[in-house]
């Protein structure tokens, strides 16, 4: 090689390794982590509901129909002409929540479908610009903050209304890119100013897989300025407040929620009724809250605004297992006593809470205890049992034969001082 194209080389491949270090930068600003705002309430609320509902919910096949289907976008736009949901009450979708034991609720705003239960001034394919010509997010919030419900917006990035998104959906090309980007940045804008005070930002929806195309490092930084208390999810690329696991409960050592469907679609849909037994969704809650997780349960009010009547019914059981046994679960995190054998435990202060699922007669054997357990009492019925201890071994007598709560039965340990385990502790 000639000394000239030698040099030329070199500056060049100079240039290019400074241009790496410069887009890792911003990789790097852009993945760092955010102060995180006050999150004890929400560490404490343990239990939330979703919302799934948009012009998906009149054909009732679920909130994917439109990419499944591969509708043409002039096609799905007749969707947004017959959604004028006659029912539409979120003062009661309030009340469902508050009556299930549920302490924040969070409602699609949009979807991946684009369209927006809100008035905005960057689409016009929203509700308010369409059959149902109102602000439905406005309505919501203001049921929310009447009933003092802490509110939540989902926000999907995407949005497969815009022509060249669909069908490949997960490339796009620069300028539509930028059109997304941009999209995305506006709304969230209009959302977080125009309703008041907006608990939790939930984002869904980031295809394509890149924050720096997003600019997800500034959305953040503005929904942190527009609600300054405001707790954020972790899918727009960036980690922010807390993790997402969706349909498995998966543990994290840091804030995290497991997002769960009662059936098997988020957005109505009609013949899936596929439903998780009582019992399992409050298996779901406990075990979420026994490894320092939240829970939040989704239903999906159809085309008209109204809850199925199965979701209806299982939140009311919910409710009804909540207001005995809510001590549980609000304010409770993971247990250094353990019952593997019987179910899960959680923790409050100076109390343990088992949560049975294996009922195993009159007498409840719990060991690897560390420290005195004072009282223990069924929470179903009120009754307490005689406590025998010796060395880390505890049995918990005159209990009846059969469980007392045909879902899940809590048994409250009153422990003197910090309950203990027992040297070498139980793993
Ligand atoms: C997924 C799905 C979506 C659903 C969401 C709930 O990302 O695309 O339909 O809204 O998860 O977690």
């Amino acid at each position: 090689m000639k000394m000239k194209s030698k040099l030329l080389l070199i500056v060049l491949l100079g240039f290019s390794m400074a241009n790496n270090k410069i887009a890792q930068a911003a990789r790097d600003s852009a993945i760092k982590e955010q102060t995180h705002p006050d999150m004890r309430w929400w560490q404490e609320a343990k239990f939330g509901m979703f919302i799934h509902w948009g012009v998906y919910s009149v054909p009732a096949r679920g909130e994917w129909l439109m990419y499944q289907e591969h509708v043409p976008i002039a096609e799905y736009e007749n969707l947004a002409n017959q959604f004028d949901p006659k029912d539409f009450n979120p003062k009661e979708w309030v009340a469902r929540a508050r009556d299930a034991g549920m302490k924040y609720v969070i409602l699609t705003t949009r979807h991946h479908d684009g369209f927006c239960l809100f008035d905005s001034k960057v689409s016009d394919f929203t509700a308010f610009k369409t059959a149902a010509k109102r602000d439905l997010i406005k309505e919501f919030a203001d049921a929310c903050h009447e009933a003092g419900m802490k509110m939540g917006f989902y926000y999907s990035l995407v949005d497969w209304h815009i022509p060249g998104v669909l069908p490949q959906g997960y490339s796009v090309s620069p300028s539509t890119m930028k059109l997304l980007a941009d999209q995305a940045h506006a709304q969230v804008r209009e959302l977080l100013s125009n309703y008041g005070k907006v608990d939790i930002l939930w984002f869904d929806g980031m295809y394509p897989n890149d924050p720096l195309a997003w600019r997800s490092q500034q959305l953040i930084s503005m929904a942190r300025e527009l609600q300054p208390d405001i707790i954020i999810n972790d899918r727009s690329g960036l980690p922010a407040d807390f993790s997402t696991p969706e349909n498995a409960v998966s543990a994290q050592s840091r804030p995290w929620e497991s997002c769960f469907c009662m059936n098997r679609t988020w957005g109505y849909a009609r013949y899936d009724s596929n439903y998780k037994p009582v019992n399992e969704l409050l298996r779901l809650l406990a075990s979420c809250t026994s490894q320092n997780g939240n829970f939040l349960l989704n239903v999906s009010p159809d085309g008209d605004g109204k809850i199925p009547v199965e979701q209806v019914e299982i939140l009311g059981s919910i409710g009804k297992w909540m207001k005995v046994n809510g001590k549980a679960i609000y304010g409770a995190g993971n247990s250094p006593i353990m019952a593997p054998n019987l179910g899960m435990a959680t923790k409050v202060g100076n109390k343990v809470y088992l949560l049975i699922q294996r009922w195993p007669g009159p007498m409840v054997p719990i060991a690897w205890v560390g420290s005195k357990v004072k009282s223990a009492c069924l929470l179903a019925t009120g009754q307490y049992a005689r406590v025998e201890q010796q060395g880390d071994r505890v049995w918990l007598h005159d209990l009846p034969q059969y469980p007392p709560d045909p879902w899940l039965t809590v048994i409250e340990l009153t422990f003197e001082g910090e309950p203990r385990p027992s040297e070498p502790a139980y793993r």
